[in-house]
């Protein structure tokens, strides 16, 4: 484990609401250490699993091939002696290119009565059509892609200002930027006795496969179930994500990089493997055997 304490620091603040930030220097290049922030509904715990939480995130979303933030764990200990596991998120916006999230672009609309923040997925959607400054596919297809891995990974905060675009202001481009905060997934508040208990009972892993957490996106106004959403088939650009990123998915690889983390126990490894497992099974393998049952009815029908 890397000790992030006493390293050259930058000047570069950052946003967001989970927890303590500061830019560090580390091998030349420029990071972004993140702080657990305080478990605020687990009044048993002091922080959150959120730096764990983070690291595995990233790590899944680099194992389907979706570009995302490079990130490290380590320690970092406070000027009151307090040792603290952080994660360090590779700065990709340090060679001058400006990250502007997608709430940004959605403000870009002018005749739209809607706001930068709001997540209501048909508004969202019509950003895609109405925005110019990236293709519609490419920016649609990313969207739906995190849609499936968060739905994998339960993440409850891809709202919009939590993915976005890197802007070179020399010469006007703007590309999609890394996926990066990934913090809120994989039930960051749960301590040992809640894992213990959830592991020992399939009622609760039920209520966390099926029923939380819930997408930051809304439709009709509420937050939306992930297994419900996907499994209706409704969206077709979600049934394709769905194609594409389920079969990626190495439950194998993910456990083995787990099993190498080595800040937290053998109950931790054992809570986040298994809940991915079911949540893949459950959510992502069910609706794709589902499509592919109804992809496979409407060809036999047009053969008739
Ligand atoms: N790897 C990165 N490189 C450059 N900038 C980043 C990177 N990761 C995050 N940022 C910027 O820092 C901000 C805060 O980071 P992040 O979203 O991870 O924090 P958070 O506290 O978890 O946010 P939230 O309020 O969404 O929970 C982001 O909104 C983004 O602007
Ligand atoms: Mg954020």
């Amino acid at each position: 484990m890397i000790d992030f304490t006493d390293l050259p620091m930058r000047r570069k603040t950052y946003a967001g609401a989970n927890g303590s930030k500061i830019s560090v220097i580390y091998n030349g290049e420029q990071y972004m250490l993140k702080f657990p922030p305080y478990a605020a509904k687990n009044k048993e715990m002091s922080y959150s699993n959120s730096c764990i939480a983070e690291y595995i995130g990233c790590k899944i979303y680099e194992s389907v091939g979706i570009p995302v933030q490079e990130t490290m764990l380590g320690t970092y200990t406070t000027s009151k002696g307090v040792k603290k596991v952080v994660v360090a998120c590779k700065d990709f916006a340090a060679d001058g290119k400006v990250l502007q999230d997608f709430a940004s672009l959605k403000n870009q609309i002018i005749d739209s009565e809607r706001n930068g923040y709001g997540t209501e997925l048909d508004d969202i959607l019509q950003t895609f059509e109405e925005q110019n400054a990236i293709d519609h596919r490419v920016i649609a297809n990313r969207f739906w892609d995190m849609f499936i891995v968060d739905a994998f990974i339960g993440n409850w905060d891809r709202h919009n200002g939590n993915w976005g675009f890197l802007y070179d202001s020399k010469t006007d481009e703007m590309t999609l930027a890394p996926v990066f905060d990934c913090g809120s997934s994989l039930y960051p508040q749960a301590d040992e006795k809640l894992m213990e208990q959830i592991l020992n009972d399939k009622k609760e892993i039920d209520f966390r496969v099926f029923e939380i957490p819930t997408s930051a996106i809304k439709h009709n106004n509420s937050r939306i179930n992930y297994y419900n959403f996907i499994s209706s088939l409704e969206y077709k650009d979600c049934n394709d994500a769905l194609k594409r990123i389920t079969p990626k998915i190495d439950l194998d690889k993910i456990n083995e990089m787990i099993d190498n983390i080595p800040v937290i126990d053998d109950l931790e490894k054992k809570f986040y493997k298994t809940m991915l497992k079911e949540r893949k099974k459950r959510i992502l393998d069910f609706s794709l055997k589902k499509l592919k049952k109804r992809e496979k009815q409407k060809k036999q029908e047009l053969e008739k």
